[in-house]
C-alpha cells in the first residue's frame, strides 16, 4: 500500500506522521514525532466546551462518508442525560475496494487512539472502543500496542494524568460483512448481537451501545483531532473549501498510473487528483469513468474531472464521498457491466431486515441482468427509474439511498452506452459477450427467411 505523493504545498494532517515513527515501536519514539501532545496539554486541564468549540470552529466534518459536522454530534452526546457515554472509532472500513483507514491504523494508531480520547473526553465519555475489522490484524496489534503505551505512561486507564481523567480505550476485532460498517449495525456488533442496521432515530448520539450516549466516528475523523489541537482550528479550516475543511484520504484504484492513498485537501478536482496525484490515467484507449464514493458510488464520465471532491457537490454529481475510493475505469470497461455488478454486490450485501430493500435492489439487479444479456426491454430505463426512487425512499438505512447510484448515474452519464445494449442488442466495449451473441443470432435469423 503506497502513500502517493501529493504537489508541494498540499498540507498534511492525518498522515502528517507517517513514517515519523515505528508504529510497532515504544511509546517514547511515538512522542517524540509528536503524539500524545495534544492530550497532555487540554485533557482535564481546559474546558471540553472549549475543544468542542475548536472543532466547531474547524468545521470538522465526519470523514465516515456523509460529512455530517462533527460538533453537533458532540454536543447532542454530552446534551444528553447518561451515567454512562461512549467513543466509538469506526475502523470497519466496510467498502471493499477501501484501504485508506487500515493505511491509517497501521502507520499512526497514536493519531486514532489519542483522536478517540480526546473525543471521549470532550463528551464526557470514561470508554472508548476502536472497532476494526478481524482481518486487520496488523492495524489492531498496533493500536493495541498504542493503548498499552499510554496506559503505562499513565495518559489512560483509572485516574491518569495524575488524577484528572479516567479513560479506558480498547480495540475490538470484528467479523462481518459490508453492512456492519454501518453505525447502528457496528453498535450492534459490539453488544454481542447480530450486525443489523437499526431505525434512526435515535441516533447513537443520544442512545447508542447499550442505550447510552454513543459518538460514533470515522478513525480518519478521529486522527485530525490531534493536530486540530496542536494547530488551531483556524489552520485546519484554511485547508480545503468553505463547508469542505480540511483533508480527506482517499485510494486511487483502477486505471491510473499511481494507484495508492493518498491526503488530499477537500475542495480539488477529480482531474487535479487524477492528474497530480495518480499520475494520469493508466489503461487502453483513455479514461472512460471514475467510480467515486464505493459500491454504492456515482459512475461519473470524463467530463465530471472539474467536479470538487466535497459532500455537496458529489452528492449533486450523484456520487458519494463514501470512503473516499476512486476507481478510473479505461475504454474497455462496459458501464452497463460495471453498474450491473455493483448493483449486484450491493443487493447481496443488503442485510434485508427491510423489505423495499431487500427486494427492490435484487429487482434493479434483474433489470441491470436483462441490459448485459441482450433482453433489456425499452420500457426497462423508466422502470429501473421509478424503482430506484422506490427504494431510495423506504428503506431503513443509508444503504437504499445510496444503492442505486451506480445504475442512475450509469443511466445518467453514460445514456448512449445503454442504448446500444437495449435498442441495439450490442456492447460497444464488447464485455458483454451473451448481448453480441444475442445481436448475432438476432442478424442471422434475420437474414435467413425461415429461420
Ligand atoms: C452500508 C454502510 C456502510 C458503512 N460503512 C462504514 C465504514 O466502513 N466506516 C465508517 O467509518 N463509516 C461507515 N458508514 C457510515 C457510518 O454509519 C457512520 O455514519 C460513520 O461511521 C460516522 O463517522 P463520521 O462521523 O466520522 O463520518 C457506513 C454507512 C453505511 C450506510
Ligand atoms: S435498508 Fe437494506 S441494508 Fe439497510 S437495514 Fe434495510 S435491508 Fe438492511
Amino acid at each position: 500500500m503506497a502513500i502517493l505523493a501529493t504537489p508541494a504545498g498540499w498540507a498534511r494532517v492525518t498522515l502528517g506522521r507517517a513514517g515519523a515513527y515505528d508504529p510497532a515501536g515504544t511509546l517514547a519514539d511515538a512522542e517524540k514525532a509528536g503524539a500524545w501532545t495534544a492530550w497532555k496539554r487540554i485533557a482535564g486541564r481546559t474546558s471540553p466546551e472549549g475543544l468542542i468549540g475548536e472543532v466547531e470552529a474547524a468545521g470538522l466534518r465526519g470523514r465516515g462518508g456523509a460529512g455530517f459536522p462533527a460538533a453537533r454530534k458532540w454536543r447532542a452526546c454530552r446534551g444528553t442525560e447518561a451515567t454512562q457515554r461512549y467513543v466509538v472509532a469506526n475502523g470497519y472500513e466496510a467498502d471493499p475496494g477501501a484501504f485508506a483507514d487500515r493505511l491509517l491504523m497501521e502507520t499512526d494508531p497514536h493519531a486514532v487512539v489519542e483522536g478517540a480520547a480526546l473525543a471521549a473526553w470532550a463528551i464526557g465519555a470514561t470508554k472508548a472502543i476502536v472497532a476494526v475489522k478481524a482481518d486487520y490484524r496488523h492495524a489492531a496489534t498496533r493500536l493495541r500496542t498504542a493503548v498499552a503505551g499510554a496506559e503505562a505512561a499513565g495518559y489512560l486507564g483509572t485516574g491518569a494524568l495524575d488524577g484528572l481523567v479516567d479513560l479506558h480505550v480498547e480495540v475490538r476485532e470484528l467479523q462481518g460483512a459490508y453492512l456492519l460498517g454501518e453505525e447502528t449495525a457496528l453498535l450492534h456488533a459490539l453488544e454481542g448481537k447480530r450486525g443489523m442496521p437499526d431505525q434512526r432515530p435515535p441516533y447513537p448520539a443520544t442512545s447508542g451501545l447499550f442505550g447510552r450516549p454513543t459518538l460514533v466516528h470515522n478513525v480518519e475523523t478521529l486522527a485530525t483531532l490531534p493536530w486540530i489541537v496542536a494547530n488551531g482550528a483556524k489552520a485546519f479550516a484554511a485547508i480545503g473549501s468553505t463547508g469542505n475543511s480540511g483533508t480527506k484520504l482517499v485510494q486511487l484504484a483502477g486505471a491510473v498510473a499511481h494507484p495508492g492513498v493518498a491526503e488530499v485537501p477537500l475542495g480539488v478536482t477529480l482531474g487535479e487528483l487524477l492528474e497530480q496525484v495518480g499520475g494520469g490515467a493508466a489503461g487502453r484507449g483513455g479514461l472512460k469513468a471514475i467510480l467515486v464514493g464505493g459500491p454504492a458510488g456515482g459512475l461519473l464520465p470524463p467530463a465530471s474531472l472539474d467536479l470538487r471532491l466535497e459532500f455537496e457537490a458529489l452528492a449533486g454529481a450523484g456520487a458519494i464521498m463514501g470512503s473516499g475510493s476512486i476507481v478510473a475505469a479505461d475504454t474497455t470497461a462496459c458501464v452497463v457491466d460495471l453498474g450491473r455488478t455493483l448493483a449486484r454486490y450491493c443487493a447481496e450485501e443488503a442485510c434485508g431486515k427491510s423489505i423495499p430493500c431487500r427486494i427492490g435492489l435484487r429487482r434493479l439487479v434483474e433489470i441491470a441482468d436483462r441490459f448485459v444479456d441482450g433482453h433489456g426491454r425499452p420500457t426497462d430505463p423508466q422502470l429501473l427509474a421509478d424503482l430506484a426512487s422506490d427504494v431510495i425512499d423506504s428503506g431503513l438505512c443509508n444503504h437504499e439511498r445510496r444503492a442505486p447510484n451506480p445504475l442512475l448515474t450509469g443511466m445518467r452519464y453514460f445514456g448512449e452506452e445503454y442504448d446500444a445494449h437495449i435498442r441495439e442488442g450490442r456492447c460497444p466495449a464488447g464485455v458483454c459477450r451473451p448481448v453480441a451473441v444475442a445481436a448475432v443470432t438476432a442478424s442471422r435469423k434475420a437474414t435467413r427467411p425461415h429461420g
